[in-house]
């Protein structure tokens, strides 16, 4: 069971500053400690980092996982304190001690088989074929080993499977006992941010050893934004700057886009209007993941401040005020549309789109914020009781959004790229005149987290990051907690 709390750090405004904590702290369940360990025991909330900003945080590197040494025959535990095994014709049971058992299915054990025959160690990928594993499957034996559960199957070709004591606690589902999911601390942010936000130098992105490109993508994945500080004045650096982080997301505006307040393509953001906080794309049904723009000159005029909003912060905010609000934002989905240019028409599928947030359903966790009015769609799907109740959602939700305590404005120059993480921070600008040069690209949400995790891998202490000692050369570990 996760707990989500909210607590409040100041009280000095009527939108104060608070922290959010959630998870656990197993500790390292893998030691022979473990086995004094009791679920009445379960860890400690863990308190997150308070921070200096005008902020909250959304915590967890809480727990920490179990490592390759753990999981492997290095952690490999003494027989006396090897947990007592037994089985019958459904489940094999596990007792870690004489109160914590944890029982597995005898099919669910077959088909997490992870020898060579029924895994591939260089792919990662199921070898075994599920469907072709009896239903009524029952080991013939099994047995508590110091490397792990030994586990007998029948069969023509008996079969053997082992299986790392840890990685049993770790995927333990009846009962559920650690929290698998591997968390980074969230850093929540409202205007104060100005004075000190997340910046880095070209120069240290750039560096070859990708030890600065891991602290960039570090800090996105923290606060939603970076800056990135000494950047060449030109389309090619700044493309360069993009394909850092992984491929550009080519859309209808383009692959890299260099463009100005020409109206060369149907929105908005090609004039000089001002723009309210939004996200973009809304009306994909997967939104473009970050967003990477870079003004390049601004001659003859003035103008042009650049908008940043933490929807998380906002989301929380709303949530203390206004939580039958943030309950409809939580679940009315949102139908929008990109119609202005004859050649494309785009809407999210299925047509009625998502909810502003969109939260992880087993956990309530918010992973993302989409939010356009202006592109928004005909709501003609809401429920009649439901019309004024969800105007006045949207209404707390624009007034927590529009609040001087939320609101980041900051006058870009040539030189400054940012980067917004475009599924959680909300960017707008002020009207301009005179000529802007903008140039910029969006980089897909998956590929930006696919290059983390494996910076992670490469620079972090990170207990996710498993050494591969299992086979030689074959990448990650087979029982790598993320597998
Ligand atoms: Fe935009
Ligand atoms: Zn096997």
């Amino acid at each position: 069971m996760r707990n989500n709390m909210w607590r409040t750090l100041t009280a000095s405004r009527p939108i104060t500053a608070a922290q959010f904590s959630y998870g656990r702290n197993f500790g390292n369940l893998a030691r022979p400690q473990l086995f004094a360990w009791r679920i009445s025991r379960l860890g400690p909330l863990r308190a997150s980092r308070i921070l200096s900003h005008s902020a909250r945080c959304i915590s967890s590197s809480a727990e920490k996982p179990s490592t390759i040494d753990d999981i492997s025959q290095k952690s490999a535990i003494s027989t006396e304190h090897l947990p007592v095994v037994s089985m019958d014709e459904r489940k094999v049971s596990i007792g870690w001690d004489a109160q914590t058992w944890s029982r597995f299915h005898n099919m669910w054990l077959r088909d997490h088989c992870r020898c060579p025959h029924c895994f591939h160690p260089v792919t990662k990928q199921r070898l075994v074929n599920t469907f072709e594993i009896p239903t009524n499957i029952a080991p013939t034996r099994v047995a508590a080993m110091p490397d792990g559960l030994e586990v007998s199957w029948p069969g023509i070709q008996p079969h053997v499977s082992l299986y790392p004591w840890s990685w049993l606690q770790t995927n333990s589902y009846d009962p559920p006992m650690v929290n698998k999911d591997i968390k980074t601390e969230k850093i929540l942010w409202g205007s104060k941010i100005e004075q000190s936000p997340p910046t880095m130098t070209y120069e240290e992105v750039m560096a070859e050893d990708e030890g600065g490109l891991f602290k960039w993508l570090s800090q996105i994945d923290q606060f939603g934004f970076c800056f990135v500080s000494g950047v060449p004045t030109t389309p090619e650096a700044t493309e360069e700057l993009s394909q850092r982080i992984g491929f550009i997301r080519q859309t209808q505006y383009g692959l890299f886009w260099d463009f100005t307040s020409d109206l060369a393509k149907g929105d908005t953001a090609y004039t000089t209007m001002a723009l309210g906080a939004h996200t973009d794309t809304t009306y994909f049904t997967d939104p473009c993941g970050l967003q990477l723009f870079h003004l390049l000159s601004h001659t003859d005029g003035s103008g042009g401040a650049t908008l940043l909003v933490d929807g998380y912060y906002v989301a929380s905010i709303l949530k203390e005020l206004h939580p039958d609000a943030y309950d409809m934002l939580s679940t009315i989905p949102i139908p929008a549309h990109a119609a202005g240019e004859p050649s494309a028409f785009y809407r999210p599928n299925p047509p009625r789109g998502y909810p502003v947030l969109r939260r992880d359903p087993s956990t309530g966790e918010l992973f993302q914020v989409r939010w356009n009015n202006d592109d928004r769609s005909v709501m003609s799907h809401l429920e009649p009781h439901n019309v004024e109740k969800w105007y006045k959602a949207i209404r707390a939700w624009h007034q927590c959004l529009t609040s001087p305590d939320s609101e980041y404005w900051v006058q870009l120059r040539p030189g400054t790229a940012v980067v917004v993480d475009n599924q959680r921070v909300l960017h707008g600008r002020s009207a301009f005149d005179g000529k802007r040069r903008m140039c910029g690209a969006y980089i897909g949400m998956d590929e930006y987290r696919s290059k983390l995790t494996v910076l992670r891998e490469k620079f972090a202490a990170d207990p996710m990051i498993l050494a591969n000692d299992n086979v030689p050369g074959s990448g990650r570990h087979i029982w790598h907690r993320a597998l």
